[in-house]
């Protein structure tokens, strides 16, 4: 049975103050509202991991995530944060190619591909992203472009390996716009990279694979959105940023 999963991704949002404020704020509310069947991770700048997990360890339903690591274990990459580091703060996830760090940091399928790896060799759960753009979308070819960085990415890792990824679908359109995916186009695509994935790893594999979809979602529409069958959750960016809407997303199935 695939996870039912809920990540917000702050990016580089919030002081330490607003930060503290905002996870203490999300920590009760899951504790109290949110079945514990439904993983609700929180994704804060790197620079308040460790600070934050004092509260996300008290409820069995709430975990951090890095918002990305470097490629290389380690090494003279000013700035950077390394798969290594995260493991010695205990953190449980690592979102990897944003599409934001792939159009303002040039990151490839192939430098993705040595992240999921470090992330694995470190016991980090990946939380992929893939996604097309506008012209894309309307040029026809997105569900081919999307599948693709699933194959360049991820189909070299071995089954067990895979087992360990989570999949996000960002349409780069969708992103920050306000311009939600239809409920229909979502399905369209996750029902698209499942039977991809079942293609490459077999059904079993693909129908336990989480695929989260994230552009736009609040409390206002993940609830169309999560009843997708093939909608295991989503990756929150600005509704994330707001305690009470943020959970009330992650009790949106
Ligand atoms: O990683 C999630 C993010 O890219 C979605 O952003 O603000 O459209 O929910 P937003």
């Amino acid at each position: 049975m695939r996870k039912k999963i809920v990540a917000g991704n702050w990016k580089m949002n919030k002081t330490i103050e607003e930060a503290l404020a905002l996870v203490s704020e999300v920590a009760n509310m899951v504790k109290d509202e949110v079945s514990t069947d439904v993983q609700v991770v929180v994704a804060p700048p790197a620079l308040y991991l460790s600070t934050l997990q004092k509260y996300t360890e008290a409820v069995p339903n709430l975990g951090v995530s890095a918002q990305n690591c470097h490629q290389k274990a380690s090494g003279a990459y000013t700035g950077e944060v390394s798969a290594a580091m995260l493991k010695s703060i205990a953190v449980e996830y690592v979102i990897l190619g944003h599409s934001e760090r792939r159009q303002y940091f040039g990151e490839t399928n192939e430098q993705l591909a040595e992240k999921v790896n470090i992330a694995l060799e470190n016991g980090l759960t990946p939380i992929f992203c893939c996604g097309e753009s506008l012209e894309q979308r309307n040029g026809g070819n997105f569900l081919e472009f999307v599948s693709s960085q699933l194959t360049e990415s991820l189909f070299h890792l071995s089954p067990e390996d895979f087992a360990k990824v989570v999949i996000a679908y960002e349409p780069i359109w969708a992103i920050g716009t306000g311009l939600t995916a239809s409920s229909e186009q979502a399905q369209e695509m996750h029902a698209h990279l499942r039977k991809h994935l079942a293609a490459k790893y077999g059904q079993e594999a693909a129908d336990n694979t989480s695929i989260l979809y994230g552009g736009s979602c609040n409390e206002k529409n993940a609830p169309e959105l999560f009843a997708c069958p093939d909608v295991d959750g989503g990756l929150i960016g600005g509704a994330s940023l707001k305690s009470r809407e943020f959970v009330n997303i992650a009790k949106s199935f």
